[in-house]
């Protein structure tokens, strides 16, 4: 019998498969990915980053203020960038920016590093929650409940690739929290 407690045995079992990986939580603005993902992270015992916060670090600047001065485009460029160096960090729990898993490296990238969740969740609750904040440029504008319902429906095909979906309800966050843990348990790499 080979002793499986040796830790020098190169195939010990070190917990489930997503133990190896960071879990980068995707979805629309008002999903909830920062909240449940600070709650994961604190849960897994692990570190949590939030991609838009480590752009605004790296830029010096908030996340409006670069759509104003600098345009969409150069946000998109700093949030891939930023993103590829979160994703050579040791597993973590990971915010990512609405729009992040629209660019397709990003999503190549994830799929090797990560195990990406979907935090899904109807137009009514992203609505709410979102008007508890002004901070978010895409929705500055007069339609802007059209405009996110318009931004449910487009991006759901690139969201819908995410390794594992997870409904993100109302009520307590460590709810969704519980179902995260849940999915990630049925997760093996492909
Ligand atoms: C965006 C979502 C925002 C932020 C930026 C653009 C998007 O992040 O990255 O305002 O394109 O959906 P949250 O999803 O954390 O609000």
């Amino acid at each position: 019998m080979p002793d499986e407690s040796d830790p020098s045995r190169p195939d010990t079992v070190t917990g489930p498969p997503f133990a190896a990986r960071t879990i980068a939580l995707v979805g629309l603005m008002g999903a909830g990915k920062s909240t449940v993902g600070r709650r994961l992270a604190e849960k897994l015992g692990r570190a949590f980053y939030d991609s838009d916060a480590e752009i605004e670090k790296a830029a010096g600047l908030s996340v409006s203020d670069i759509f104003a001065l600098h345009g969409e485009a150069d946000f998109r460029r700093g949030e891939k960038q930023v993103l590829k160096r979160l994703l050579e960090l040791p597993p973590h729990v990971l915010a990512t920016g609405g729009g992040a898993f629209l660019d397709a490296e990003t999503r190549a990238l994830m799929k090797e590093k990560a195990v990406s969740v979907w935090l899904n969740a109807d137009l009514e609750t992203l609505w709410r929650r979102v008007q508890k904040r002004d901070d978010r440029p895409l929705l500055k504008r007069a339609d802007a409940k059209a405009h996110l319902s318009n931004l449910v429906t487009a991006r759901e095909p690139f969201y819908s690739q995410a390794d594992l979906h997870v409904q993100s309800k109302d009520g307590p966050h460590n709810n969704t929290v519980t179902a995260i843990l849940k999915a990630l348990q049925t997760w093996t790499p492909a």
